[in-house]
């Protein structure tokens, strides 16, 4: 009887047991999850934009910034408009609001998807603005909405300032309310590295042409 009961668990003789059996699929379960588990840290873990790339980061020489108050700098590959702002000069495409006190300056990367349903604008020279060819919306250089159904002011990329050595950051563009403010480029920049995985929605400000008495 013995022997019966040793053969019986066993199955068959000279084979691995029933036990032995359900023990090898429990531990290869156990194998593939713990698999399945590392595969998604490496996958979470690896950077999924490389730079240069949108999503990514770019870096872009200072020779390559349009002048101050000049026509924006376009970067196709990155989505992003370059812009090199301050009020303090006179000029005829950027000018400062009656809300806004103080001067705006400094150098500023402005995604090129309009904040209304998402068309894409562009820099339109004769109106010395960009205009978006979807429902008409415009916005001044800095990107800041002159007329509607724009609902705010184009977004922003987080920029940095960056010496020669393309590593070292001397500055970087500082948040007010939730949104990146023109960088002013300290003594030493030669690049500026755009991050276009960090961005900021513009603020719902007023209507530019709300000044101007000619919205539509
Ligand atoms: S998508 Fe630009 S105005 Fe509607």
């Amino acid at each position: 009887m013995a022997s019966q009961a040793a053969t019986a668990d066993s199955g068959a003789s000279g084979g691995i047991s029933r036990r032995e059996f359900l023990y090898y699929i429990w531990g290869a379960s156990i194998a593939l999850v713990a698999l399945q588990g590392a595969g998604l840290l490496v996958w979470f873990l690896i950077p999924r934009f490389r730079e240069g790339e949108f999503g990514g980061t770019f870096t872009v020489s200072v020779d390559s910034l349009p002048p101050i108050n000049a026509t924006p700098a376009n970067y196709a590959e990155g989505r992003f408009w370059l812009v090199n702002l301050d009020t303090t000069q006179p000029n005829d495409l950027m000018y400062q609001a009656p809300d806004e006190p103080n001067p705006i300056q400094g150098v500023a990367a402005i995604y090129k998807v309009c904040t209304h349903l998402g068309c894409i604008y562009s820099w339109t020279p004769t109106n010395n603005r960009f205009e978006c060819p979807c429902h008409g919306s415009k916005y001044r250089l800095d990107g800041r909405r002159v007329e509607s159904p724009a609902p705010r002011t184009l977004d922003r990329f987080l920029i940095q300032a960056v010496a020669d050595d393309e590593t070292t950051v001397l500055a970087e563009a500082n948040l007010t309310n939730d949104f990146y403010d023109p960088l002013v480029l300290p003594s030493g920049t030669a690049f500026i590295r755009v991050d276009t995985g960090t961005r900021k929605n513009g603020p719902s400000q007023e209507l530019l042409c709300n000044f101007q008495g000619n919205c539509p």
